[in-house]
């Protein structure tokens, strides 16, 4: 097996940095494949705190190479500044980074527009939350024809017409807010000759390179953005995101073959939370959410706002396992959730709701209680816990109860933000071996 794919099983944040930086030491190449800086991902390594937003998790590694793919959108202001923060603590070369010729830029009227449309909307039912780093206007962009990628940074002619004809597009929108005057042509053009400058060196052909790797053996992960519940197709729309974070966006968005990819690994957090506006049957609106996100630090990571929280939604998780097709089920922040001394999780929705058919929207719950948590013994034990059999037997039936429900196996368990706070089940590249 040399094909992994790491995706997010719910509304994103669920620990998908620390997992793909706690399993990249075995991988050679690190591939992001959808999304934008809308995602963040906060790593610890060596006890320091680094988010990343667009450069994958695994970055850290002297000798694993980084790819952006085709399905993203970049921000080349952002990601020079990330690159120069990783460069201060890790090596990153040029060839340790490479950029999709065909991924979009996000130029700073995206931005400017993503703003304006959710200070319109505010309070309304409009209004999704998003993240307003200009995500959703690029990849609009792109499904209208008029995006911009990457390659055409190098093509002066094509780019003047190309940025003309985009201003021309959101031109009336920017005006009602007294904006448009803030984006001509020739400014944005002397931005974009500065990011081709610097960009030159790691443009590629993601799809050949990432195809040329697997074929010679190499082991390649594919690290997702954001969770099943944000994806456009699938998820909670219109409070979705604007890419595919199923497991299906690695072939559009990479450029390979569904036979390519050999195993599936989601990432649920022990318990949920959601940003931004929608859905979200198990909520907790109570002193427990709150207890919640101070235990978890539920805040985000790109934007700082606060996270909602709740119980583990077994329903909503089985229905990303099958969206992924998911092989293995990496729960992180149990130790947060036995912090809290109690556990609750939600085994379905009253009425026979069905996720798939039904939406999230009216779902209500029904929830029941996992024994053994109130155990003040519980944190301790599962703090230093670092193989299965050392877990707490409340810990293992919580796992293996979300094991039977989803059918599928417990690949990782993280009990704390340290890269060796882990339990492996299996190597990544090996199938997974604990099944309940
Ligand atoms: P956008 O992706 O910025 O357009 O935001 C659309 C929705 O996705 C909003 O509800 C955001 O809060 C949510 N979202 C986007 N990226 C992330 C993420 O990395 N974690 C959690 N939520 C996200």
């Amino acid at each position: 097996m040399s094909t992994l794919v790491v995706v997010g099983a719910q509304w994103g944040d669920e620990g998908k940095g620390k997992v793909v930086d706690a399993i990249a030491a075995d991988a050679d190449l690190v591939v992001r494949y959808a999304g934008g800086n809308n995602a963040g991902h906060t790593l610890v390594v060596d006890g320091r705190k680094v988010v990343t937003h667009l450069v994958p998790s695994g970055c850290l590694y002297p000798h694993t190479r980084c790819v952006l793919a085709a399905g993203m959108v970049i921000d080349p202001d952002v990601l020079a500044a990330e690159i120069a923060e990783l460069r201060a603590i890790a090596r990153l070369e040029h060839d340790e980074l490479r950029v999709s010729l065909h991924a979009h830029v996000i130029f700073p009227y995206h931005r400017e527009l993503d703003g304006l449309r959710e200070d319109r909307a505010a309070g309304g039912a409009a209004a999704i939350g998003t993240t307003r780093r200009g995500v959703g206007p690029a990849y609009e962009a792109k499904a209208a024809r008029r995006g911009i990628q990457i390659r055409d940074l190098f093509d002066e002619v094509r780019l003047r017409a190309r940025i003309e004809h985009n201003l021309d597009a959101i031109g009336p929108e920017l005006a009602r807010d007294g904006r448009a005057a803030a984006f001509m042509v020739d400014d944005l053009l002397a931005r974009a000759s500065g990011w081709a400058g610097w960009l030159k060196p790691m443009v590629c052909d993601a799809s050949q390179l990432c195809h040329d790797a697997i074929r010679r053996g190499q082991r390649v992960l594919f690290e997702g953005a954001q969770g099943a519940m944000l994806d456009l197709d699938h998820g909670t729309y219109p409070y979705v995101t604007s890419s595919s974070t199923t497991a299906g966006g690695v072939c559009t968005g990479v450029g390979i073959g569904p036979t390519l990819v050999d195993a599936v690994w989601g990432i649920s957090k022990a318990y949920t939370t959601r940003v931004g506006a929608g859905p979200f049957p198990t909520r907790l609106d109570d002193a427990i959410g709150q207890r919640l996100r101070e235990l978890g630090g539920e805040f985000g990571a790109t934007t700082g706002r606060a996270r909602d929280c709740g119980w583990l939604d077994l329903p909503a998780l089985r229905m990303a396992a099958r969206l992924s097709g998911m092989t293995g089920i990496c729960i992180t922040k149990l130790d947060v959730l036995a912090a809290l001394g109690m556990v609750r999780v939600c085994v379905a929705y009253e009425d026979g709701h069905d996720p798939g058919r039904d939406g999230l929207a009216a779902a209500r719950p029904i929830l029941q209680d996992v024994a053994g948590f109130d155990d003040p013994e519980v944190p301790g034990q599962l703090a230093r816990a670092r193989r299965w059999a050392e877990l707490p037997g409340c810990a293992r039936a919580y796992l293996d109860l979300i094991a039977e429900a989803i059918e599928v196996p417990v690949a990782l368990v993280s009990v704390g933000p340290g890269r060796d706070e882990t339990i492996l089940m299996c190597r990544p590249f090996d199938p997974p071996v604990h099944a309940p």
